[in-house]
């Protein structure tokens, strides 16, 4: 596979690359692309270093894979370019997402809706990724009414100049801000900006996407998205409310037999998810699973993942695959 890397500079990127080399994945050709600014820098994959081209320059190399990891305007613009060539885009951004004629996968849960018309591929929200993962067994089983999620979210899930804030601010250095407060010792109820009806747009994605993965509009998501100054990881406080009664060690059961969910539960042993121990690790982790008290075929639970990878280059790598074992490239089509 010819493979672009667009973003191959930024905090999703860099990932990127590392996932799609601890992975093996069939790459002939890389094309790292990044902006303007970038042009001529040097990335690394593989221990070797490779030269960032501009998006024109990536276009006439006709790549069968590229993968968007540079906000949504570049892609609203440029991944239909892409297309046109032939190339199968899988895009981070949340351009395409809702757009009713784009899938929008968790490789575990809805890969099998591919085809190979689907030329632009839309890559969940990073806190969807991991709730809906987890939802989806639970859902399937019980029947989900209503969730009610609130997240704590990693700074890196910003991109790099958050980073750089939170790393200026411990070592009390001024420099430009990502976000309209200090970051450290604080927490802000403000991720991504804010929408007409008073939510954020980080918000209303964890209440509109779940719907479109699981392809159900039966349930409904209210969400609170809070910024706060970890670096490992984004956690979620997930509180559901299901049609059917449920079984808590039954819960458990199917959350373990999910691929890609690790249950970390023991209260006597104070095991539960972290995002220090989630940091670099492709899993979603599930614990403080128990009972509502306060209302019937309820459940809490907390789940954590790396948000830089299943919340978006692992996701986005697992999508290729998938594409490349069932022949769903240009190039493999025969
Ligand atoms: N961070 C997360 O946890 C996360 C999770 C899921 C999805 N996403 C999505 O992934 C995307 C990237 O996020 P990030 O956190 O990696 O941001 P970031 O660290 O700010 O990196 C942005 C990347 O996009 C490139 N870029 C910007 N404008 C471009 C243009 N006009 N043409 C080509 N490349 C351009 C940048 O290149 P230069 O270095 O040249 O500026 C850089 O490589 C966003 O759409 C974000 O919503 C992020």
């Amino acid at each position: 596979m010819k493979v672009a890397v667009v973003g191959a500079t930024g905090m999703v990127g860099e990932v990127m690359l590392k996932v799609l080399a601890e992975r093996n994945f069939l790459i002939t050709e890389l094309i790292p692309v990044a902006s303007e600014r970038s042009i001529g820098k040097q990335v690394i994959y593989k221990n070797d270093p490779y030269t960032i081209v501009g998006m024109q320059t990536a276009i006439d190399m006709l790549p069968d894979i590229a993968i968007f990891s540079a906000g949504g305007g570049t892609s609203l613009e440029w991944a239909p370019k892409f297309a046109e060539v032939g190339t199968t885009v899988i895009d981070n951004s949340s351009a395409w997402r809702m757009d009713p004629t784009k899938k929008l996968v968790v490789p575990e849960i809805n890969a099998n809706e591919l085809t190979t018309e689907d030329k632009i591929i839309a890559n969940p929200n990073c806190s969807t990724i991991q709730m809906v993962l987890a939802l989806a067994p639970l859902h399937k089983q019980y029947t989900m009414k209503r969730v009610v999620v609130s997240t704590y979210q990693s700074v890196s899930g910003t991109g790099v100049k958050a980073v750089q804030q939170l790393d200026n601010e411990i070592a009390g250095v001024k420099g430009e801000m990502a976000y309209p407060y200090p970051i450290n010792r604080n927490a802000l109820p403000h991720c991504d900006v804010f929408e007409e009806n008073g939510y954020t747009k980080e918000e209303m994605k964890l209440a509109r996407e779940p719907q479109k993965i699981l392809n159900d509009k039966t349930f409904s998501v209210s969400a609170t998205a809070v910024r706060i100054p970890t670096a490992g990881g984004h956690s979620e406080s997930v509180n559901v409310e299901f049609e059917n009664d449920f079984d808590l060690t039954e819960v458990r059961k199917l959350l373990h037999e999910t691929p890609g969910i690790v249950v970390q539960d023991n209260p006597d042993t104070n095991t539960y998810p972290m995002p220090i121990y989630a940091h670099d690790k492709d899993d979603v982790f599930v614990g403080r699973i128990r009972r509502d008290e306060t209302q019937p075929n309820t459940l809490n639970m907390w789940i954590v993942a790396d948000n830089l990878r299943k919340g978006a280059a692992t996701n986005a790598v697992q999508i290729a695959e998938y594409l490349v074992e069932k022949q769903l490239i240009k190039a493999l089509v025969s």
